[in-house]
């Protein structure tokens, strides 16, 4: 039952329980009018403390088009955290006006505190470089539905993984699933963290290797996901500046791909896919933006117990 659960770690959910938010959505995809009405009276609230377009939009879009309405904040000096209010009190209040909250916070841990403190149900919708869950479940969705199975799939990670929270969330998701290979491809200051190789992939056995160089990689995969370089999580502004081209995936370098390799990216990018990308229909990031919005509606029906 997800009835009244907080989503704040992708491990969170079963994946009986992931596979039913999966049905639904693509319930959801097939019928939407059958749908627009059953969060009639619900209310959403979207508290954002860092900077978002899809996670927000797609939220707030995703319980409009279920039937209900969202209050929130966008830029946390229009509310009284500017007067310094704690997040705890914060979501303590909010927990009354609001039947589920979506909450995106600079600070990693920052959602599990808030669910400690609500009486509602919790959504991480991105604590600092820690976790996004609801990036996952659009990931996972997108590839279900993109290449029919979470299993026996290549799946290369690629830019910035020591900072990038969505990369963090799936290499934890897919743990879970058989007879993957991953491909780290990072330059060397900003690999995987270790916990993530010794807490999920080796105790699972599930394969895994590095490169530095993406042109290397791209011939085994049969996933690619490019990561934005995370400006916002560096001390160095001369080391973001070194690092931020490292990798810019381009039709050349699409030219040893496999013909139904799949093209991802949690966006928002800057210069890591070359728009000369976008018409290639391996480029699935835009439809994954999408699957986003979907699967959102689906997580929410299911806290919220109305399906
Ligand atoms: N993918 C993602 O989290 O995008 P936003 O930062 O725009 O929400």
């Amino acid at each position: 039952m997800l009835k009244n659960r907080s989503l704040i770690d992708p491990m969170d959910f079963t994946t009986e329980e992931l596979e039913d938010i999966f049905k639904l959505a693509n319930l959801i995809i097939e019928n939407p009018k059958e749908y627009k009405h059953i969060c009639d009276g619900k209310i959403l609230a979207t508290l954002f403390y860092e900077p978002s377009t899809r996670t927000r939009l797609s939220f707030e879009t995703a319980m409009m088009r279920l039937g209900g309405n969202v209050v929130g904040f966008s830029e946390p000096n229009s509310s009284s955290v500017s007067k310094g209010e704690s997040l705890a009190d914060t979501v303590r209040v909010v927990s009354n006006y609001a039947d589920i909250i979506a909450l995106r916070h600079p600070l990693e841990g920052a959602a599990k505190v808030a669910s400690m403190y609500a009486t509602v149900p919790v959504i991480n919708a991105g604590d600092g470089g820690h976790q996004h869950p609801t990036q996952t479940l659009t990931d996972l969705l997108t590839i279900k539905c993109e290449k029919g199975s979470f299993n026996n799939l290549t799946i290369g990670l690629c830019g910035d993984l020591k900072f990038g929270r969505t990369v963090h969330s799936l290499i934890k998701a897919m743990s879970r699933y058989k007879n993957n290979k991953l491909v780290f491809i990072s330059p060397k200051e900003l690999k995987i963290p270790h916990y993530l190789i010794e807490d999920y992939l080796d105790k699972n056995n599930i394969e895994y290797r590095s490169e530095e160089d993406l042109e290397n990689a791209i011939p085994d995969l049969d996933i690619l996901y490019m990561t934005r370089i995370q400006k916002e999580r560096f001390d160095d502004i001369d080391e973001y500046n070194r690092l931020k081209d490292v990798y810019v995936l381009n039709n050349e370098k699409l030219k040893n791909a496999k013909k139904d390799m799949v093209i991802l990216h949690p966006l928002p990018r800057v210069n890591e896919i070359d728009p000369e990308v976008d018409s290639d229909n391996r480029a699935k990031y835009f439809k994954q933006a999408e699957y986003g919005m979907y699967v959102r509606m689906a997580l929410m029906a299911k806290l919220l117990g109305v399906m």
